[in-house]
């Protein structure tokens, strides 16, 4: 089957396209312009290129960004401390402590400390219950990102069988909910996780799959009926000497097989990737507008 790929790296920079000609709309009118910071704990390789990423994103929205670091000893306090500042700060518009912290700090707890106004990355109770509820709030990055490329390619979901694979906070429960809901995915939603018993048989019948559970080529061609559509979430690092970097980005589907039984799939890179950050930037325009929250 000739299949489609989904081109995440091409979508999102149509949104930041227009992203930054709204920016220059709201600044030609007088409005302030767009501010986000990000907290970036230590040195791990992935969230220092997360965080890279969402710099230049924000440079090419037309937003102001600051970047405030730790070394990875830093203490809870001192992290919790940041927080109220930036809390408190009234030109900051949204900013985001990128994850994972070193495990001397309570994840949950420096999250619980954002103000949920400010919270961009939607990883607030407050945002996390509302979404669940349908309310305005600000939705994770990944799933919104998911939903705006299965939009922008006019992918059907309502009343589909979508199968999702992994269950973590910011991306698995968050995508089951918005598939699930009638004004996003609409989808009847199945969740599978390391101890479900019949995955396989699960993901054998699903409509879309989308696979976030973080285990390289985990889903293959067996897996997956004719026509399928396939969301690759995955991004592990895997040592390739053939790269200056020394490692490549695997996904969590083994593409080359997979692809051919596919509709649609996404690449790795160049699909989910490029659309979370790109969703960052649209929670952080419409933390500049106030449009959740005064
Ligand atoms: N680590 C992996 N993904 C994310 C994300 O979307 N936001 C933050 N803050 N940390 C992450």
């Amino acid at each position: 089957m000739a299949y489609q790929l989904i081109d995440g790296k091409a979508t999102a920079t149509a949104i930041k396209a227009e992203i930054a000609e709204a920016v220059r709309l709201l600044v030609a009118g007088g409005g302030k312009q767009p501010h986000l910071a990000a907290v970036l704990v230590g040195h791990d390789g992935g969230s220092e290129t997360y965080v890279r990423n969402k710099v230049i994103a924000c440079e090419q929205c037309g937003f102001k960004s600051t970047l405030i670091r730790f070394e990875a000893d830093v203490t809870e306090a001192e992290l919790l401390a940041c927080v109220d500042k930036l809390n408190r700060d009234e030109d900051v518009d949204g900013f985001i402590v990128q994850l994972p912290l070193p495990v001397h700090i309570d994840e949950q707890k420096v999250i619980m400390a954002i103000d949920y106004r400010k919270d961009v990355d939607g990883f607030h109770p407050v945002n996390v219950g509302r979404m669940a509820i349908g309310l305005p709030c600000f939705i994770s990055a990944t799933p919104l990102g998911i939903l705006t490329l299965l939009n922008h390619y006019h992918i059907a979901t309502s009343g589909k069988k979508c199968v999702v694979l992994g269950r973590s906070n910011i991306v698995g429960k968050p995508m089951a909910q918005l598939m699930m809901q009638k004004h996003y995915g609409d989808a009847t939603v199945t969740v599978c996780h390391s101890h479900s018993a019949n995955l396989k048989e699960e993901c054998r019948q699903a409509d879309i799959i989308i696979a976030a559970i973080g285990k390289p080529d985990f889903v293959t061609a067996d897996m997956v009926k004719d026509g399928a559509v396939v969301i690759d979430v995955g991004t592990t690092r895997v040592a390739d000497a053939t790269r200056k970097s020394g490692f490549r980005l695997n996904g969590d589907v083994k593409f080359d097989e997979v692809a051919p039984k596919c509709s649609f799939i996404t690449p790795v890179p160049g699909g989910v990737g490029p659309m979370t950050i790109c969703s960052l930037m649209k929670n952080t325009l419409a933390a500049g507008r106030h449009e959740y929250y005064q």
